[in-house]
């Protein structure tokens, strides 16, 4: 049995006090439930959302990491430093990080490879662009992002990532992909671990879909039979909404 995870990627908002008092707003509102929230915060807010998510189950992420323990990489945050901040998650490969900021298969592959030896979970990100999408190609390189960023993975370790199918076009742009399209790549990046780990793994690895997801969509995304929880940005950013996505 998967239990459907929902996590809040707030990419570069809230400061340290905005997290605060989202926190305590958000804490008594999904209390109830039996779903996995988790929230992907700024580095500059982790040491205040540790605290204020203490005594609740809602776990606690960042947005990125370096693959090296510690050194001359100005600018960097190490995986030992998320951790002694109490965070348990990291996300790991977002279609902004790959196109903005340039991060290749291999870096992705090398964080998530470091995220799992330290004891973090990465949520892997994948998905095509427009234009592959409209070329039909949209298989074909997320299966290729998969694999990339897998290498070296072990059984062990794949049953503990959280793969999120972000299709880029969906993302912050208010266009969802159909829930019927968003589980047709589930199940195929099911189909991908399962040829890559065997079905018994295949069928753990919680697979979240993400892009423009909203309180009125989650719940016919949430339907589909091979998506697992939703990577949601915009709509992670108001207490209301938050929590009615984790309420679906
Ligand atoms: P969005 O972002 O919900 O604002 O589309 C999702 C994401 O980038 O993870």
């Amino acid at each position: 049995m998967r239990v459907p995870v929902m996590a809040g990627n707030w990419k570069m908002h809230m400061n340290s006090n905005e997290t605060k008092s989202f926190i305590h707003d958000l804490r008594g509102r999904v209390e109830d439930t039996e779903v996995k929230v988790i929230l992907c915060v700024p580095f500059t807010s982790i040491s205040a959302a540790k605290d204020a998510l203490a005594g609740t189950k809602i776990g606690l992420g960042a947005q990125n990491m370096s693959w090296e323990e510690k050194g001359a990489f100005t600018g960097e945050i190490s995986p030992d430093m998320l951790l002694s901040e109490g965070v348990e998650y990291v996300i790991i490969g977002h279609s902004e990080r790959r196109a903005i900021f340039k991060e290749t298969d291999d870096m992705i592959n090398k964080k998530v490879v470091k995220a799992l030896e330290k004891g973090l979970i990465p949520i892997l990100c994948v998905g095509e662009t427009l234009e592959e999408r409209e070329e039909h190609k949209a298989k074909e390189v997320t299966k290729h992002q998969l694999k990339e960023a897998l290498k070296g993975v072990r059984v062990k370790e794949m049953e503990k990532i959280i793969v999120a199918y972000e299709p880029v076009w969906a993302i912050g742009t208010g266009k969802t992909a159909s829930p019927e399209d968003a589980n047709e790549m589930a199940v195929f990046i099911r189909e991908t671990l399962k040829e890559l780990y065997g079905e018994e793994t295949s069928e753990e690895v919680i697979i979240q879909y993400g892009g423009s997801v909203k309180p009125g969509n989650v719940e016919e995304i949430m339907n589909q039979s091979d998506v697992d929880g939703a990577l949601v940005g915009g709509a992670s950013l108001k207490v209301e909404d938050f929590e009615k996505i984790v309420n679906f």
